[in-house]
């Protein structure tokens, strides 16, 4: 089945708003379990690309207490939710940064934010990516020498029918804005032998690029210890 592009950004209010509050916990806990898992160390300075409201941002602020983590998103309506969960969002809140800019955005490239972090996650963004080449080139631009990868994103289903089968089960109760975002996505998501020739073209062959499930797929790797490199990860199993 072709990938069919959706709307790169989620800048509606009522689609934020049906998004900030459907319950992606299990997911959401899942992913950050992993990252650490993976990324024994990883470091002082984190970046989510994509971040939304912060599903993934607060987890990983609280569980890396000497980290600061910088939430990274083009849609206000997204980072307007991520700010009021913020003011909320007790000792962590002080080392949460939320910067509105696209992934495209040419400060991605320079000071004070290029080069400058130990690790950088997403979750659930790349499918967005009207060209892949945008997300990959910014987890470039931003991750330091030797900095830990990880993202998670959904892969997309072999045939309409099964798309629908996945939607049928996992949005049935869902408000329509959010059946209807979900539907796009599977639909704009990449399959695993696609995410493996961008990372080809962005020089990052090697990285690990599995499919989790029915709907997911994972990839990590750590970017080489010259600037701007990719290598391949440890063998770290599940
Ligand atoms: C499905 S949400 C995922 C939110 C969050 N990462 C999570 O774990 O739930 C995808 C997010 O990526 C953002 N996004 C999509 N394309 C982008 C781009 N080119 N630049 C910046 N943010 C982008 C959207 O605005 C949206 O908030």
């Amino acid at each position: 089945m072709d990938r069919i592009p959706e709307p790169e950004l989620m800048d509606e209010v009522p689609q934020a708003l049906a998004y900030a509050e459907a319950d992606f916990s299990l997911t959401d806990q899942a992913f950050i379990t992993r990252f650490l898992q993976l990324a024994s160390e990883p470091g002082r300075r984190i970046v989510d690309l994509g971040c939304g409201p912060g599903n993934v941002t607060f987890p990983i602020a609280e569980r890396l207490p000497d980290a600061e983590v910088v939430g990274i998103d083009g849609a206000a309506a997204m980072l307007a939710i991520a700010a009021e969960r913020q003011r909320g969002a007790g000792p962590a809140a002080g080392r949460l940064r939320f910067l509105q800019l696209d992934l495209a955005d040419g400060a991605l490239a320079r000071p004070p934010l290029a080069g400058s972090f130990s690790a950088v996650v997403s979750n659930s963004a790349l499918h967005h990516l009207h060209d892949p080449v945008v997300f990959w080139a910014a987890v470039r631009r931003l991750g330091a020498p030797g900095a830990w990868v990880v993202v998670r994103d959904l892969r997309r289903p072999a045939s309409k029918r099964e798309l629908e089968a996945i939607v049928a089960r996992e949005a049935a109760d869902a408000p329509p804005i959010l059946q209807r975002d979900y539907r796009a996505s599977l639909y704009a998501a990449f399959r695993p032998d696609e995410v493996e020739q961008q990372l080809r073209e962005a020089g990052l062959a090697g990285w690990r690029v599995e499919p989790l499930d029915d709907r997911y797929l994972e990839v990590w790797g750590q970017l080489t210890a010259s600037p701007g490199g990719g290598t391949t990860p440890p063998a770290a199993g599940r």
